[in-house]
């Protein structure tokens, strides 16, 4: 994959981090998110590729623009890298809604193929950073997992802090946390942030564990990918509509535990802008005279380089597409 699409990808995310950071604490989750989507669909027609949506906004018949299969970027030749695309355009909703800790616009790339094609349910999740990588398993319980990252790591259990969504079906997983004597962050949204945490030098964070989204889960395990970090997966379904659709979707075995590669394989690239401002990446910050600037992070799994860009942009200036 061409290193310098790493580089092109983050005009996609900025365009998108712009666009919903103007309804920031506005209350209206709806516009937020459609403003970020469609800067983003507009923005990804910029960059030569044969890409494919993998992981988007949903089914076509129920999301207008970045549904799963969209094809998007300019196909101007036939050697355009064919690429799998995984976004959220506005990772975080409510966040953005009421002007919270955290919400970023982000996008993986992998070569075709190498993603996990996950449905729209809930996944059971747990990442950490490189240390603790291969020292994981979403088989074992919390706290067997939390002594394995506190050994890794060289803490004393004391020390180490584990990231949790903040939501009643996590009432017993805090609860055993709390009972190792780990320290926890309870989080309202964000569970691709927090997992970017995890792996992130003194984010102050070691482990993330919970049920999020699963479309989240696989853009978390490419961010792993390139961070050296370990991730795994297992899908939950509410329903049985829900099973239906993870086997339209290729997946056969409903309770299989998903690794790190299983979701995210080959060369995967992890690009993120912030919308408000978070541990990792400042928000969007609107300056005088039609002016913004942004935060963004840049990575590959091929080097493992991680670039942080600040940028500022002249919005009056911009050509209108
Ligand atoms: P949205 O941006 O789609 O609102 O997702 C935010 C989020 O917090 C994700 O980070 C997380 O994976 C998921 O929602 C958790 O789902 P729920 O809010 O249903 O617990």
């Amino acid at each position: 994959m061409d290193r310098n699409l790493a580089l092109e990808f983050v005009r996609v995310t900025e365009a998108a981090a712009i666009a919903c950071a103007r309804w920031m604490g506005r209350g209206d989750e709806k516009s937020a998110d459609a403003a970020a989507v469609d800067a983003m669909r507009k923005a990804f027609d910029i960059i030569r590729m044969d890409g494919t949506v993998v992981i988007g906004e949903g089914e076509r018949d129920e999301a207008p623009m970045l549904y799963i299969g969209e094809k998007v970027g300019h196909k101007s030749d036939d050697d355009a890298p064919a690429l799998d695309i995984a976004l959220d355009p506005l990772e975080g909703t409510t966040i953005c809604a009421t002007g919270g800790v955290g919400a970023i616009s982000v996008i993986a790339v992998a070569e075709r193929g190498k993603f996990l094609h996950a449905p729209d349910t809930y996944m059971d999740k747990i990442a950490c950073g490189p240390a603790a990588r291969g020292r994981i398993d979403i088989d074992k319980t919390p706290t067997e997992n939390i002594h394995a990252v506190a050994e890794a790591l060289h803490k004393p259990v004391g020390d180490l802090t584990v990231v949790i969504l903040n939501r009643p079906r996590h009432a017993d997983l805090i609860a055993e946390v709390r009972k190792t004597g780990a320290r926890i962050n309870l989080i309202d949204d964000g569970d691709v942030s927090a997992a970017v945490a995890a792996a992130w030098p003194e984010s102050g964070v070691d482990l993330l564990i919970g049920i999020g989204g699963a479309p989240e889960g696989v853009i978390s395990a490419a961010a792993m990918q390139c961070l050296g970090g370990d991730f795994q997966g297992r899908l939950k379904f509410r329903n049985e509509e829900e099973k239906a659709r993870a086997k339209k979707m290729g997946i056969t075995n409903l309770d299989k535990k998903f690794t790190i590669d299983e979701l995210a394989s080959g060369s995967v690239m992890f690009i993120a802008t912030g919308v408000t401002d978070g541990a990792l990446l400042k928000g969007i910050r609107m300056l005088p005279d039609g002016k913004a600037k942004s935060h963004s992070v840049v990575m590959r799994s091929q080097t493992g380089t991680i670039r942080t860009i600040e940028a500022f942009h002249d919005l009056a200036r911009k050509p209108k597409k």
